[in-house]
Protein backbone atom coordinates (compact mmCIF):
# COMPACT_ATOMS: atom_id res chain seq x y z
CA UNK A 1 0.00 0.00 0.00
CA UNK A 2 1.53 3.10 -1.07
CA UNK A 3 1.75 6.61 1.47
CA UNK A 4 0.69 8.80 -0.62
CA UNK A 5 2.02 12.82 -1.45
CA UNK A 6 0.32 15.54 0.93
CA UNK A 7 -0.18 18.53 -1.40
CA UNK A 8 1.39 21.79 0.80
CA UNK A 9 -0.09 25.11 1.32
CA UNK A 10 -0.15 26.80 -2.22
CA UNK A 11 -1.32 23.91 -4.10
CA UNK A 12 -4.14 24.85 -6.09
CA UNK A 13 -6.11 21.43 -5.24
CA UNK A 14 -6.41 22.89 -1.53
CA UNK A 15 -8.41 26.06 -2.41
CA UNK A 16 -10.66 24.17 -4.71
CA UNK A 17 -14.15 22.77 -3.31
CA UNK A 18 -14.00 19.02 -3.58
CA UNK A 19 -17.11 17.10 -5.40
CA UNK A 20 -19.53 14.89 -4.06
CA UNK A 21 -18.18 10.80 -4.61
CA UNK A 22 -20.49 9.94 -7.38
CA UNK A 23 -23.01 6.83 -5.86
CA UNK A 24 -21.48 3.63 -8.23
CA UNK A 25 -18.30 4.48 -6.55
CA UNK A 26 -19.90 4.25 -2.92
CA UNK A 27 -18.95 1.21 -0.89
CA UNK A 28 -16.88 0.11 -3.93
CA UNK A 29 -13.06 -1.45 -4.09
CA UNK A 30 -11.92 1.75 -5.77
CA UNK A 31 -12.72 3.77 -3.05
CA UNK A 32 -12.14 1.29 -0.12
CA UNK A 33 -8.73 1.42 -1.86
CA UNK A 34 -8.02 5.30 -1.67
CA UNK A 35 -9.49 5.30 2.26
CA UNK A 36 -6.49 2.75 3.33
CA UNK A 37 -4.02 4.73 1.31
CA UNK A 38 -5.38 7.73 3.18
CA UNK A 39 -5.36 6.13 6.68
CA UNK A 40 -1.62 4.57 5.86
CA UNK A 41 -0.41 8.38 5.03
CA UNK A 42 -1.98 9.68 7.96
CA UNK A 43 -0.55 7.27 10.19
CA UNK A 44 2.86 7.56 8.44
CA UNK A 45 2.93 11.34 9.17
CA UNK A 46 1.68 11.15 12.88
CA UNK A 47 -1.49 13.02 11.60
CA UNK A 48 -5.17 12.81 13.52
CA UNK A 49 -6.90 13.24 10.27
CA UNK A 50 -6.10 13.87 6.59
CA UNK A 51 -8.62 15.13 3.72
CA UNK A 52 -8.67 13.75 0.13
CA UNK A 53 -7.28 17.45 -1.54
CA UNK A 54 -4.49 16.82 0.74
CA UNK A 55 -3.65 14.24 -1.29
CA UNK A 56 -4.55 15.62 -4.39
CA UNK A 57 -8.14 13.74 -4.97
CA UNK A 58 -10.85 16.83 -5.11
CA UNK A 59 -13.67 14.72 -3.68
CA UNK A 60 -15.39 14.96 -0.22
CA UNK A 61 -14.08 12.41 2.02
CA UNK A 62 -11.91 12.69 5.04
CA UNK A 63 -9.95 9.90 7.48
CA UNK A 64 -9.48 11.43 10.76
CA UNK A 65 -8.17 8.65 14.24
CA UNK A 66 -8.81 11.61 17.19
CA UNK A 67 -6.81 9.18 19.39
CA UNK A 68 -3.92 7.34 17.32
CA UNK A 69 -3.20 4.57 19.93
CA UNK A 70 -7.46 4.05 20.04
CA UNK A 71 -8.92 1.90 17.00
CA UNK A 72 -12.59 2.68 18.29
CA UNK A 73 -11.73 6.75 17.11
CA UNK A 74 -10.93 5.79 13.87
CA UNK A 75 -13.34 7.19 11.06
CA UNK A 76 -14.36 6.96 7.79
CA UNK A 77 -16.39 9.74 6.35
CA UNK A 78 -17.12 9.88 2.86
CA UNK A 79 -19.79 12.60 1.48
CA UNK A 80 -19.99 13.70 4.96
CA UNK A 81 -22.36 16.55 6.16
CA UNK A 82 -22.08 18.42 9.21
CA UNK A 83 -23.98 20.39 11.65
CA UNK A 84 -22.77 22.33 14.74
CA UNK A 85 -24.70 21.31 18.07
CA UNK A 86 -22.31 23.43 20.60
CA UNK A 87 -20.80 26.60 21.19
CA UNK A 88 -18.70 28.78 19.15
CA UNK A 89 -15.55 30.39 19.79
CA UNK A 90 -14.05 27.17 21.71
CA UNK A 91 -10.20 28.25 20.92
CA UNK A 92 -7.65 25.12 20.62
CA UNK A 93 -4.15 24.56 18.87
CA UNK A 94 -3.91 23.37 15.55
CA UNK A 95 -1.75 22.17 12.76
CA UNK A 96 -2.03 20.62 9.47
CA UNK A 97 0.33 18.04 7.37
CA UNK A 98 -0.19 20.48 4.32
CA UNK A 99 0.62 23.40 6.69
CA UNK A 100 3.80 21.62 8.12
CA UNK A 101 5.65 23.15 11.11
CA UNK A 102 3.17 25.83 11.92
CA UNK A 103 0.84 25.96 14.60
CA UNK A 104 -2.18 28.29 15.71
CA UNK A 105 -5.28 28.94 17.67
CA UNK A 106 -8.59 28.71 15.93
CA UNK A 107 -11.71 29.13 17.50
CA UNK A 108 -14.26 26.17 16.25
CA UNK A 109 -17.69 24.56 17.84
CA UNK A 110 -17.34 22.30 20.94
CA UNK A 111 -19.97 19.88 19.34
CA UNK A 112 -21.29 18.89 15.75
CA UNK A 113 -23.22 16.02 14.78
CA UNK A 114 -21.29 14.41 11.65
CA UNK A 115 -23.18 12.07 8.96
CA UNK A 116 -21.67 10.24 6.15
CA UNK A 117 -20.97 7.24 5.01
CA UNK A 118 -18.21 4.89 5.58
CA UNK A 119 -15.97 2.68 3.17
CA UNK A 120 -18.17 0.31 3.03
CA UNK A 121 -20.81 2.60 1.97
CA UNK A 122 -23.07 2.36 5.41
CA UNK A 123 -24.41 5.63 6.39
CA UNK A 124 -23.92 6.63 9.65
CA UNK A 125 -24.60 9.72 11.94
CA UNK A 126 -23.23 10.76 15.47
CA UNK A 127 -22.16 13.70 17.57
CA UNK A 128 -18.85 14.74 18.54
CA UNK A 129 -17.26 17.10 20.93
CA UNK A 130 -14.64 18.92 21.85
CA UNK A 131 -11.22 17.50 20.34
CA UNK A 132 -12.99 15.13 17.87
CA UNK A 133 -15.22 17.63 16.85
CA UNK A 134 -12.61 19.87 16.06
CA UNK A 135 -10.59 17.76 13.99
CA UNK A 136 -14.10 16.88 12.37
CA UNK A 137 -13.93 20.55 11.71
CA UNK A 138 -10.95 20.94 10.43
CA UNK A 139 -10.85 18.10 7.85
CA UNK A 140 -14.70 19.09 6.71
CA UNK A 141 -13.24 22.14 5.87
CA UNK A 142 -10.40 21.04 3.67
CA UNK A 143 -13.23 20.34 1.38
CA UNK A 144 -14.59 23.29 0.81
CA UNK A 145 -11.27 24.73 0.14
CA UNK A 146 -9.92 25.71 3.89
CA UNK A 147 -7.19 26.05 5.93
CA UNK A 148 -7.24 26.56 9.80
CA UNK A 149 -5.22 29.96 8.89
CA UNK A 150 -8.51 31.36 7.37
CA UNK A 151 -10.36 30.21 10.60
CA UNK A 152 -8.14 31.93 12.78
CA UNK A 153 -9.02 35.32 14.36
CA UNK A 154 -5.84 36.60 15.98
CA UNK A 155 -2.36 35.63 14.05
CA UNK A 156 -0.27 36.73 17.51
CA UNK A 157 -0.48 32.97 17.75
CA UNK A 158 0.69 31.91 14.58
CA UNK A 159 4.09 30.01 15.24
CA UNK A 160 6.74 27.35 14.17
CA UNK A 161 7.02 24.17 15.48
CA UNK A 162 10.13 24.14 17.59
CA UNK A 163 8.53 27.53 19.41
CA UNK A 164 4.96 25.87 19.69
CA UNK A 165 7.06 23.00 21.53
CA UNK A 166 8.81 25.52 23.14
CA UNK A 167 6.44 27.93 24.58
CA UNK A 168 2.88 26.53 23.75
CA UNK A 169 2.11 22.72 24.23
CA UNK A 170 0.63 21.37 26.93
CA UNK A 171 3.37 19.88 28.90
CA UNK A 172 3.57 15.93 29.00
CA UNK A 173 2.22 14.74 32.55
CA UNK A 174 4.23 13.49 35.03
CA UNK A 175 2.17 10.47 35.82
NI1 LIG B 1 -5.34 19.90 7.66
Amino acid sequence: MPILKVARMGHPVLRRKASEVEPEYLGGPELAEIIEDMFETMVEYAGVGLAAPQVHLGIRLFVMQFDPDDEETLRFAVNPKLTPLGNEGWEEWEGCLSVPDIHGRVPRNDRVRLEAQDHEGRVYAEELEGFAARVCQHEYDHLDGLIFIDRMRDYSTLCFGEEYRRYHAPRPKAD
